[in-house]
């Protein structure tokens, strides 16, 4: 460790020994002793660390924090620091009504305000469940405390009668074998329950493990951090290597915006393409970046993500769960195949134990190559996001790795144009509309559909719902027809793995395109040319956006909360990152 700065330097010093203001020193002192705080530990220079609990009773993806913190702590202390634990707002990416989504920025906003208005000249973030790794990242980023994120780990391996089954992802197929009536309303509960064996988050490749690999991708985590399961003896090991190390880092004055660069961020988009990470990953990546002042948007996604091949077989795209994924070596063990194979754009990019990625990782391989696997054998070439856009959107994301075989020679065999289809709109305003519609056989809907959603954007749901993955009507699916095309302003759970083009932006509630799409509207999608239009006439979507003006804008359900409201008169678009209006002027405010 090298020091940077000297005790007199600390944030906390100005409200623990402010020379000019004895009196608002005694004040700001006694609070914190009246629980047993001694005035040495306050003030003799002992680094302030705050821990931003995510871990509760209603946050049971997060719960396993709260013992993970006991060895958090017992780090601070063994590498000189003092511990205060603060509260993060909830967020539980399934129990939140409407969507935990909306709790994103509600949680970013509060956190900003814990770490710049208190005493804390660092902080560990713990994350794990989906919202929650984002939130505190863009936090840190606005605030640019040294930080260091520590992950609550995966579930153990879900099984049921032998076989692995994955979180979120069972779901998809338990709905379709409900709805297919191979298992009843018991079986259905049985199946799903048994993916979730243990604390922890999702043991899929869901938007959970996507974020917490992100989070080491970009180098906030130390390396290793993000795939050790939540009950491993390591993983209390790593919380207690965290503490000790973010003592350090406040030492040595290593801040987020050192480590999250824009260098650092495109060997996450390449890392994302590589482990088939969820679709969600764009918009918190989007949205922390815009908080650090780093330009990031779509086309970044597919200029450097999408010929990157998938090298991770884990479920919804391939089959493995998160305890098969630590033990091929985790994030460290994809670094290191990527770096082997030149395709890790910056290797020498800093992380937060003060080495480069290169050095963490250049010399990891993978341990089971059946999970991870060497680039030069992927699972799928070409395995990143393609960004869409048409008259229907400026922006839509697909993730490629999730197309499957029957899907391609079903919509893009079309020998003229081979990567293009087109078929007949249907589109539901909502999951209620969805669901009330769907399985109506007045609909007509066939093969030739295909499925759309609005109204399901950050401004209509509002915080975006994850409906875009539409099952077929259950006569289809009888017929043996799992999946249709489908488009939406909404988002999907990066537990599914259905090829939606999705996260459209700007949303139908937000003056997109989409809004003036009807059923039985001819589209066509060219997915070589990243395309995506409707074939009506300009004068006839002319006319339609002139009746939506008349009927007082395209409908959305009315605010049920204060945030709610807030949140939509605020909130930006989904390829823009969902960041609030005007919050991103605000960067490095540590230091104001
Ligand atoms: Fe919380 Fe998946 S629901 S991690
Ligand atoms: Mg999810």
């Amino acid at each position: 460790m090298s020091k940077k700065i000297g005790i007199e330097d600390l944030r906390s010093r100005k409200w623990f020994m402010n020379p000019d203001n004895p009196e608002m020193t005694a004040l700001y002192l006694e609070r914190y002793l009246n629980y047993g705080l001694t005035r040495a530990e306050l003030q003799s220079g002992k680094p302030i660390i705050g821990i931003a609990q995510t871990g509760s009773d209603l946050s049971p993806c997060n719960r396993h924090h709260l013992e993970l913190s006991k060895r958090v702590r017992d780090g601070i202390i063994a590498a000189g620091g003092t511990c205060i634990e603060v509260p993060v707002h909830p967020i539980q990416e399934t129990g939140k009504r409407p969507t935990a989504m909306l709790d994103r920025n509600l949680a970013y906003l509060s956190l900003v305000e814990t770490l710049f208005g208190y005493p804390l000249d660092g902080v560990v973030l713990n994350i794990g469940c989906d919202k929650t790794t984002p939130a505190l990242l863009m936090a840190a980023a606005t605030v640019n405390i040294p930080a260091v994120a520590l992950s609550v780990g995966p579930m153990l391996n879900g099984w049921f009668r032998g076989e692995r089954t994955g979180s979120g992802t069972i779901v998809w197929k338990a709905r379709e074998m409900l709805a297919a009536g191979e298992i009843d309303d018991d079986g259905f509960m049985e199946l799903v329950a048994s993916s979730a064996p243990s604390v922890g988050y999702c043991n899929t490749m869901g938007t959970a493990t996507t974020m917490n690999s992100l989070a080491e991708a970009l180098g906030m985590q130390l390396p290793g951090a993000a795939a050790i399961p939540a009950p491993y003896r390591e993983r209390g090991q790593m919380a207690y290597e965290t503490g000790r190390r973010v003592v350090e880092m406040v030492w040595e004055d290593l801040r987020p915006s050192d480590i999250m660069t824009r260098e650092a961020f495109e060997n996450t988009i390449v890392i994302n393409s590589a482990i088939g990470g969820s679709t969600n990953a764009p918009i918190h990546l989007n949205g922390i970046a815009r908080h650090l002042g780093v330009p990031l948007d779509n086309d970044d996604w597919q200029k450097v993500g999408h010929k990157v091949p998938l090298i991770v077989n884990m479920q919804p795209a391939g089959e493995y769960l998160g305890e098969d994924y630590q033990h091929a070596g985790g994030v460290p063990a994809v670094i290191g195949e990527l770096i082997a194979a030149d395709v890790l754009p910056y290797p020498d990019a800093m992380t937060v134990n003060g080495k480069t990625m290169r050095e963490n990782c250049g010399a990891l391989r993978s341990e089971d190559t059946r999970v991870i696997r060497p680039v030069s054998e992927p699972m799928k070439e070409y395995a990143g996001f393609i960004n869409l856009k048409g008259n229907l959107f400026d922006s839509a994301i697909m993730k490629t790795s999730v197309i499957s075989d029957a899907f391609r020679e079903r919509y893009l065999s079309n020998p003229d144009d081979p990567e293009a289809f087109e078929g007949r709109a249907v589109v539901f305003d909502g999951p209620e509309d969805f669901h009330h519609r769907i399985d109506d056989p007045s609909e007509n809907i066939d093969d030739t559909c295909i499925l759309f959603m609005r109204g399901a954007g950050p401004k209509g749901y509002p915080g975006g719902a994850e409906v875009v993955n539409m099952r077929p009507p259950s006569y289809l699916l009888k017929k043996g027809i799992k999946a249709l095309p489908c488009v939406g302003d909404g988002r999907q759970s990066g537990t599914s793995g259905s090829p939606s083009i999705l996260n459209a932006s700007p949303e139908a509630a937000d003056g997109g395109g989409l809004a003036l799409l009807q059923t039985g509207d001819t589209v066509r999608i060219d997915l070589r040319k990243c395309t995506a239009d409707m074939l009506v006439d300009d004068t006839v979507l002319q006319a339609r956006a002139e009746a939506i003006l008349a009927a007082g804008g395209f409908p959305v359900p009315a605010d049920q909360s204060p945030w709610q409201e807030i949140f939509r008169d605020r909130v930006g678009r989904f390829d823009e990152g969902m960041t609030l209006r005007g919050a991103a002027e605000y960067q490095d405010i540590s230091r104001r």
